[in-house]
């Protein structure tokens, strides 16, 4: 049986620094409908990668910045359907910490759609993989997201470094010695 973590990280070939979506996927729900659909031979978009929580509730606000931070291009959490999450309220404290996300990332003028809540029961496969594919469909059609190292100067690491341009990505040695998010006009 192929389980949705196979599905994804077949699915997560990145050739050539594609862009990457992260999803936060609920077990009791959106994972179980992603297990689902890899049965069914329903292929997801290659940019997704699968994390599976007990319950969306599981998910910070740090967690969703630290992939953004980390490479990730969007972040997206896939809950139960509003009143039926399995610890009562997990996916309503979910929907809070994605809201303050895009708040936080909008107020350093980075893209609030890069992170998105999406709720499913897990008999609606085809509801996760229209989420997964609108989620890909609208992150790719956003310029690149620069990052810099936490503390630097992001105009210098935008046009100074020559290791990189302006609107392409960091390094991977600056980004494992702290990244930030950095609005795509290199502002904080
Ligand atoms: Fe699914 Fe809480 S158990 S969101």
């Amino acid at each position: 049986m192929t389980t949705a973590t196979e599905a994804a990280e077949v699915g997560t070939g990145m050739a050539g620094g594609e862009r990457s979506i992260v999803a936060f996927c609920c077990r009791e729900c959106a994972y179980a409908a992603a297990d689902t659909s890899a049965n069914a031979r329903t292929s997801l978009p290659p940019s997704v990668r699968l994390i599976l929580l007990p319950c969306t509730g599981r998910v910070s606000p740090l967690h969703l910045l630290s992939a953004l931070a980390e490479g990730a291009d969007g972040v997206m959490v896939a809950g139960c359907l509003e009143g039926q999450c399995h610890y009562r309220e997990g996916n309503f404290n979910a929907i809070d910490r994605v809201t303050f996300v895009q708040r936080l990332l909008e107020s350093v003028g980075v893209e609030p759609e890069r992170c998105r809540m999406f709720t499913m029961s897990a008999g609606e496969p085809p509801r996760f993989v229209a989420a997964v594919k609108e989620m890909d469909r609208v992150v790719g059609a956003l310029p690149p997201l620069t990052r810099c190292a936490a503390g630097a100067d992001p105009s210098a690491t935008a046009v100074g470094a020559g290791d990189t341009a302006p609107g392409t990505r960091v390094g991977a040695a600056r980004r494992s010695a702290g990244p930030a998010l950095v609005a795509p006009g290199g502002e904080h």
